[in-house]
């Protein structure tokens, strides 16, 4: 018979205060109609001193706070049920997830498997991806030990700071209905444009499984040697169903839809392809990194006065058109129905750029002055921008 959400919840704790067996637990998503004091918490049993307590990491899509619990006094129940919509639990024999629907009722799902448990208290501190995951081993950020190599901390920081941005952006889409809420028979699609050697291709991939969320991911780069070997990687991981890897142009691949499109510091003008293509195939959610930008700052030959102020500078020329670069990203972003915002994010090893593009569509129509001033911005400084260019759609 089917388990109420009460008995489900309480079947939830029991296996987490059966430290014994308990490997680790993840609420993420937020329940119709409420409110959690956090993005996403993590919970798994640690020893110390002796004692084996549970670890609590709080997430709330910036920083993480860490809290050692007794497993035996500790109000389990309560913090399960606080708002959560999804939960998951793994144990050393499977696993059980919850997912509790708008009409409150819970999905439960049982699966067999063998999970290890790991005891150490300072393995994964404020990490968001445990640097044991084989993941980072197999894209070569993680030695054998499954410890983050001194050379690779750059790139690891880069994927946690990108996860911790996707996570609650991801999250707050699917409560206010831009994204559905992804079942197994209708996962969460992503595409990651330009995804040369997957890294966050494969941590976003196997981040939003670890919180329990169904995923097909799909990575696309001009270079097929990305793609045999992302290929390989996936197959080492056993992954292969749900990730899927392309050898094509992003301005001709064949995908044809995608709930999530990813695209870091894709090269100059691929910034602008990436961005078309969600916009012209319905994307809902983009998160772009853009790189090197060429486009503008070789339209930009007349600078209106008094601009020539900065613009008679090499150095500030090239930033401007940046500045420039992406505030016409955005505004053409949204005069196409996406609610538009502009974050700091860490650059990557090839790259200073450290902006990205986070938009969502809503379908909200723009009001009329937000295109009056997107033709003043370009008419003013006498540019076209690639991307309007590339999208198909008018605005
Ligand atoms: C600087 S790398 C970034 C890779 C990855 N997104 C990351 O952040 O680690 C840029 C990647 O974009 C790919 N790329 C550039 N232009 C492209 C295009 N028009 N179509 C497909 N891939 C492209 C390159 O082959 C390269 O692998």
């Amino acid at each position: 018979m089917a388990l109420t959400l009460d008995e489900a919840i309480s079947q939830s704790c029991e296996m987490m205060r059966d430290t014994q067996t308990f490997v680790r637990a993840v609420l993420s998503g937020r329940r119709r109609n409420m409110q959690t004091h956090t993005a996403r918490i993590d919970i798994r049993p640690v020893k110390i001193k002796e004692a084996i307590m549970l670890q609590i990491m709080e997430n709330d899509g910036r920083q993480t706070t860490t809290t050692n619990v007794d497993p035996l006094t500790f109000d389990l129940q309560a913090l399960v049920s606080s708002g959560f919509a999804n939960i998951l639990v793994e144990h050393a024999a499977g696993s059980m997830s919850i997912r509790i629907t708008k009409k409150q009722e819970p999905l439960v799902h049982f699966e067999k498997g063998e999970n290890k448990q790991n005891l150490e208290h300072d393995r994964v501190k404020s990490r968001l991806l445990d640097s044991s995951d084989p993941f980072l081993k197999e894209v070569g950020i993680a030695d054998n030990a499954g410890h983050i190599k001194p050379s690779r901390q750059d790139k690891y920081k880069q994927v946690e700071e990108f996860l911790r941005l996707l996570a609650p952006t991801l999250e707050s889409a699917i409560e206010a209905g831009h994204i559905h809420q992804p079942t197994q028979q209708n996962p969460l699609s992503i595409v990651d444009l330009g995804c040369g050697h997957a890294y966050l291709t494969f941590a976003a991939h196997q981040y939003l499984r670890s919180a329990g969320m169904p995923v097909q991911v799909i990575g696309i780069d001009v270079r097929k040697d990305s793609r045999t070997r992302n290929v390989a990687i996936a197959r080492e991981l056993g992954i292969e169903p749900t990730i899927e890897f392309r050898a094509e142009e992003i301005s001709q691949t064949t995908l044809t839809s995608a709930d999530v499109v990813i695209a870091l510091h894709a090269c100059d003008t691929a910034t602008d392809d990436a961005i078309a293509w969600g916009i012209n195939n319905g994307a809902k959610l983009l998160l772009i990194a853009p790189c090197c930008h060429h486009d503008l700052q070789s339209q930009m030959q007349n600078s209106p006065e008094p601009w020539s102020l900065i613009t008679k500078h090499g150095l500030m020329k090239e930033r401007f058109a940046d500045l420039l670069t992406d505030s016409l990203r955005a505004q053409i972003l949204k005069l196409h129905g996406y609610r538009t915002d502009i974050v700091e994010f860490v650059g990557g090893e090839h790259t200073p750029r450290n902006l990205m593009i986070r938009a969502i569509k809503t379908g909200a129509a723009p009001e009329p002055a937000e295109r009056q001033r997107y033709e003043e911005l370009i008419r003013l400084w006498g540019v076209e921008p690639a991307l309007m260019q590339r999208v198909k759609s008018s605005i």
